[in-house]
């Protein structure tokens, strides 16, 4: 065949590192191999009853037609109450938009807000998928890098430095994904000002915002001052929160001008969210917020642990992170090192030879814009996170 197939928008688009990984690890299994897998994102915990028993009265009742694009006024009424109790914020249903996870509205705010050759930057390490999604707008993703000395959080001269007339939003992304760094607020509130008084939009991605530990407190930017709210869509999703990462449900709120353009793009592409989910999302909204308490208090004991042990090997370092359950490992001392014949080259080949040796899936950092580290899930079993150490630790001294 002759005739070109793909599109260059579409062949542009990189798959995502994360499952690329899961596919490697994947394959690995269905040969047998005992593999241990520290790729995916997600809660091992189930989704909380009380949210499953809506959605099975949901479909018991027959609510299982088309609903609004922009979602059931009852779900956007209680984003709205969440919203002002949890994060001090005001905003009107007309200012809400439901969406297929926050995956969904991320892309959708960049192609509402972005014409080809605006630029949008994002402060690295970062979320796998804000690259391409940005790139599908026609706009240029520009990396920011965060330092490990700074616990990975953006710093004001950082900002400053890389800001041009083109810069038409700022990512904001905390509690962060892959290195779990909260934002402190004076420093946001820094960084606000300058990209206020710039007249930059914050695409401020609030997923991990329960997911805290070491006494960290979660700051929405658009609550800190009443001129930050304009410029600022703030994206969340009941993903990681209520471990409800298959129901695919997510909110967006900002500027009614905005959350209409997004609602537009959203109403051809896909429409109203599953009507089932919406139902869900009400009452895990609503209902008692307890079994994120036990959640956070499970995961804080596993970050203790791993972060402890990830310092104990020869080789590898991390922080400690204060938020999402993530540890972004830094490997640049395996750097360098040989195994058998093959030379470990970057951190890619950190994460090949995890898998390959010690049966341990990691993703590497270039994965995330940021080359020296390899990101590792703790939202797994403390018996599983000690055996995925015991092995990588036992590959390591195989190193010369
Ligand atoms: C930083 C960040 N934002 C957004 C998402 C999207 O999550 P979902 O689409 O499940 O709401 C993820 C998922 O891994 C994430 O890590």
């Amino acid at each position: 065949m002759s005739r070109k197939v793909l599109s260059d928008l579409v062949a542009g688009i990189e798959p995502s590192p994360t499952e690329e990984t899961s596919f490697l690890a994947n394959s690995l299994k269905r040969q047998g191999v005992d593999v241990i897998s520290f790729a995916q994102g997600e809660p091992d915990f189930d989704t909380p009853d009380y949210i499953k028993n809506a959605a099975i009265e949901a479909v018991q009742e027959g609510f299982t037609k088309y609903t609004d694009v922009p979602g059931i006024l009852e779900l956007r009424e209680a984003v709205v109450q969440k919203l002002k109790r949890q994060n001090n914020l005001d905003y009107d249903v007309l200012e809400v938009l439901i969406g297929n996870g926050g995956k969904q509205l991320l892309y959708e705010v960049f192609a509402t807000l972005c014409d080809p050759g605006d630029e949008v930057v994002i402060p690295t390490p970062c979320y796998v998928s804000y690259v391409d999604q940005i790139r599908l707008t026609g706009a240029n993703a520009v990396f920011m890098p965060t330092q490990e000395v700074n616990k990975f959080r953006p710093r004001l001269e950082e900002v400053q430095k890389i800001w041009n007339p083109k810069v038409k939003v700022f990512v904001l992304n905390s509690p962060c994904n892959p290195t779990g760094a909260v934002f402190e607020e004076e420093e946001m509130r820094k960084i606000m000002d300058f990209l206020v008084e710039k007249e930059t939009f914050v695409v401020t991605d609030e997923v991990y915002e329960y997911l805290l530990y070491n006494g960290a407190k979660h700051t929405s930017p658009a609550a800190l001052d009443i001129r930050y709210k304009p410029w600022c869509v703030l994206v969340n999703s009941v993903s990681k929160t209520y471990a409800m990462t298959g129901w695919r449900v997510g909110y967006a709120a900002g500027p009614k001008e905005i959350i209409k353009g997004m609602n537009a793009l959203q109403g051809h592409v896909t429409g109203n969210v599953n009507s089932i989910a919406q139902k869900a999302v009400v009452e895990a909204l609503s209902g008692p917020q307890e079994d994120i308490v036990l959640m956070v208090g499970e995961y804080a004991q596993r970050k203790d642990y791993i972060v402890n042990r990830i310092n104990s090997i020869n080789g590898l370092s991390c922080i400690d992170p204060d938020g999402a359950f993530y540890i972004f490992a830094n490997v640049k001392k395996l750097i360098g090192k040989t195994f058998g014949r093959e030379r470990i080259k970057n951190d890619k080949d950190v994460a090949k030879f995890f898998l390959n040796v010690a049966h341990v899936a990691v993703v590497p950092g270039i994965a995330f814009g940021y080359e020296g580290y390899v990101r590792f899930v703790f939202a797994k079993s403390l018996d599983t996170i000690k055996e995925g150490l015991d092995r990588i630790e036992k590959a390591i001294l195989r190193l010369e």
